[in-house]
């Protein structure tokens, strides 16, 4: 096959996209609604999950000083507002109010709030900041997990592929499209994966 080299930049794709919600720790009514793509999974006991931020976003300051901040994820209904609020700042507007979204109590955080409706919503404290250069990595430890209830099934187990969720695609907001297959699915017994896929393609 061809190919051509491009300069190096950061070209990982699909990203998540997601919410990610933050109060000032003297003034908690002073709630922000940020857009991040550069949200990341980086440790699995403890749970932790990083976000990325330029030093100019008003989030950063809030998160640096509350040392909370909510990662909401986000499905097909909220995509519209998930670009408003990365395109307006929290400095000069309520971005919440302006996309109809509403805050609501986060387990585990004193100031930051969670977004109602969201599918999931993971509380995070600020375990430590890494200066990185353009952006600050801020690496938090997940301390509660809000799940919406409808992503339950009748055993109580999470089915987050009924969520609708997004993904960010070089510039594009996607939906991510059908299932192609599950966890260990290319070394699964006949039966299994039949039974399995059967399942999954009901949804
Ligand atoms: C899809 C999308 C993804 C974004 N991802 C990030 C990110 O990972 N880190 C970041 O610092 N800014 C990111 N931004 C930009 C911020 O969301 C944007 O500058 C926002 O207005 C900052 O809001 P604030 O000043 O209220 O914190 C993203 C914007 C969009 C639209």
């Amino acid at each position: 096959m061809d190919y051509v080299s491009f300069p190096p930049a950061t070209l990982l794709n699909p990203t998540p996209v997601v919410l990610v919600s933050c109060a000032e720790k003297d003034h908690p009514e002073n709630r922000n609604l940020v857009t991040v793509a550069w949200a990341g999974t980086v440790n699995s006991e403890p749970p932790m999950v990083s976000v990325s931020l330029r030093k100019s976003r008003y989030s950063h300051d809030l998160i640096l000083n509350s040392g909370e901040y909510v990662v909401n994820l986000v499905d097909e209904s909220m995509c519209k507002a998930v670009d408003f609020c990365g395109v307006r700042s929290g400095r000069d507007l309520d971005k919440a109010a302006s996309v109809g979204l509403t805050y609501c109590p986060a387990e585990g955080m004193s100031v930051a709030p969670a977004v109602d409706g969201a599918p999931l919503s993971l509380s995070c404290r600020v375990r430590q900041v890494l200066e990185l250069g353009s952006h600050d990595l801020f690496l938090g430890e997940v301390k509660a997990i809000r799940v919406r209830k409808d992503l339950l099934d009748e055993k109580g187990s999470l089915r987050l592929e009924k969520a609708a969720l997004i993904a960010y695609n070089h510039g594009l907001y996607q939906s991510l499209g059908n299932i192609l297959g599950f966890f260990g699915w290319s070394v699964a017994r006949p039966d299994v994966l039949a039974r399995r896929m059967r399942s999954l393609q009901s949804v």
